[in-house]
């Protein structure tokens, strides 16, 4: 297993190109599933994720090609990959899969929408508490599915094709409102979505599902509605920017007290973790280019945080908000509304000599001035860059285990840090 050794003390300063987000690349590759046509997707992040989700959706009947690098192309550029589900040969998503990454569960609305079935795994992904498909499976009941669990399985079937109908989530949820827009975009009739999620990345999908035909109003907003069509076509799109991946980086730059423009990242998509890093004291400039993220000098201010779905603070940057809170002058509070065990890199944060207390839903940070490099182990995703963070500032060096957990969802991570003057190196398990 690779590690990552960083020796910290720099402070990051340069250019990182942001690249396009996982968590829109995961739905808009399953789209592919409701379509014979060809759906292009442009500046896709070359993850460990998307490399699954591509075998996983070849093992359904997708076949999938890569354009190579085009003349003066940077090697970390996003990629163009065609994909097109001709014939859906098997609406079977197996155990071994699924249980590798939670969004591949999403192919049951595409497959039930397309094929009229769908027999998926429950799925596994980050350990990061319970995390039920009860939302999921509800909307789609909406829409006709009669759902039955047998053998760890979700045995979704429609038949007589989903009909439109009013779906009211009790809570946001992005995996939920993919899932509904996917399987109404092809029932008989109009859907109305109502609590749908805000996120970005639900947007993106929805735009790509009315380039491929489909008639959605209101994507975005907390209430969507959708006229499906008996068909869809195929599309070509361009992932969105990751604004998880440019809040991380973000974070970083506050943290070691540097100077980076994020390329490419989108200041409406970070508001919130952008308040937050302004009032701890870095300065954020938004221009065409991307956003400049600085803080020369100046001390980190402590500032409490709550997790809300969009356009709230992200989950997804909790972790890494509160590795930047362990250096602030004073104590902070972070409270987790969203997941209820992510926290797991408390502990771990805890052997760089940092000082946090957990209350219930919330984490209680004393800042410390210096944090000490250790040895640390990664836990999940979001939690694992939070390490990295703190590694980068602090004394000596750190060694990060497992980091396949961060090949998962960050692209070319240490030559984006390396290029902006990081010292971090990976250690292959051969080396
Ligand atoms: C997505 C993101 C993940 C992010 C999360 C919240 C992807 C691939 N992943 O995950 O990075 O942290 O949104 O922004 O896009 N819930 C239920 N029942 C359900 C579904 C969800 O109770 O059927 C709960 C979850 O346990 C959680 C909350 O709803 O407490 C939000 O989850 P959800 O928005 O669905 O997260 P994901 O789509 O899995």
């Amino acid at each position: 297993m690779d590690r990552i050794r960083i020796v910290g003390g720099n402070p990051l300063n340069g250019v990182i190109p942001i690249s396009g987000a996982k968590n829109a690349a995961l739905p808009l590759m399953i789209a592919s599933l409701l379509t014979d046509r060809t759906v292009t997707l442009e500046n896709l992040p070359r993850l460990a994720d998307v490399s699954l989700l591509v075998r996983i959706l070849s093992n359904h009947g997708v076949d999938y090609s890569i354009d190579g690098r085009r003349q003066g192309e940077e090697q970390d550029a996003g990629q163009t990959v065609h994909m097109t589900a001709r014939e859906i040969v098997d609406t079977v998503a197996p155990y071994e899969l699924v249980s590798r990454m939670r969004a591949s569960f999403w192919v049951v609305a595409p497959l039930l929408a397309r094929c009229g079935e769908a027999r998926v795994s429950l799925p596994g992904g980050c350990a990061i508490g319970t995390r039920p498909v009860d939302l999921l499976l509800m909307a789609l009941e909406r829409l006709g599915a009669s759902i039955e669990i047998d053998a760890g399985y979700v045995v979704a079937k429609a038949h007589k094709g989903l009909r439109g109908a009013e779906v009211t989530f009790p809570k946001v949820t992005v995996g939920g409102t993919h899932v509904a827009l996917m399987a109404a975009a092809l029932a008989q009739g109009t859907t109305v979505l109502h609590n749908a999620a805000r996120e970005p990345e639900v947007l993106d999908l929805a735009d790509l599902l009315v380039k491929m035909g489909a008639r959605i109003r209101g994507a975005g907003q907390s209430v969507i509605e959708i006229d499906g069509v008996a068909r869809l076509n195929g599309a070509k799109h361009r992932v969105l920017p990751d604004r998880i991946e440019a809040g991380t980086y973000a974070m970083a730059a506050a943290m070691t007290g540097g100077d980076v423009m994020l390329q490419g990242a989108k200041a409406e998509h970070l508001k919130a973790a952008l308040d937050a890093l302004e009032q701890s004291g870095a300065t954020v400039d938004a221009s065409e280019e991307g956003l400049r993220i600085r803080r020369n000098g100046g001390p980190i201010r402590p500032v409490d945080i709550s997790t809300a779905p969009f356009p709230g603070f992200p989950t997804d940057l909790q972790a890494q908000f509160m590795a930047l809170m362990t250096r602030a002058k004073g104590v902070s509070r972070i409270t987790e509304t969203i997941f209820e065990n992510r926290f797991m890199h408390v502990q771990e944060l805890a052997r760089f000599g940092a000082q946090i207390r957990l209350e219930g839903d919330s984490a209680i940070v004393e800042g410390r001035p210096v944090l000490k490099g250790a040895p640390v182990m990664a836990t999940d995703l979001r939690a694992s860059v939070s390490l990295v963070i703190a590694a980068l500032a602090a004394e000596g060096e750190s060694m990060v285990q497992r980091v396949y957990h961060l090949d998962r969802g960050f692209e070319a991570l240490e030559r984006k840090l390396s290029r902006c003057g990081a010292d971090v190196t990976r250690i292959s398990s051969g080396d």
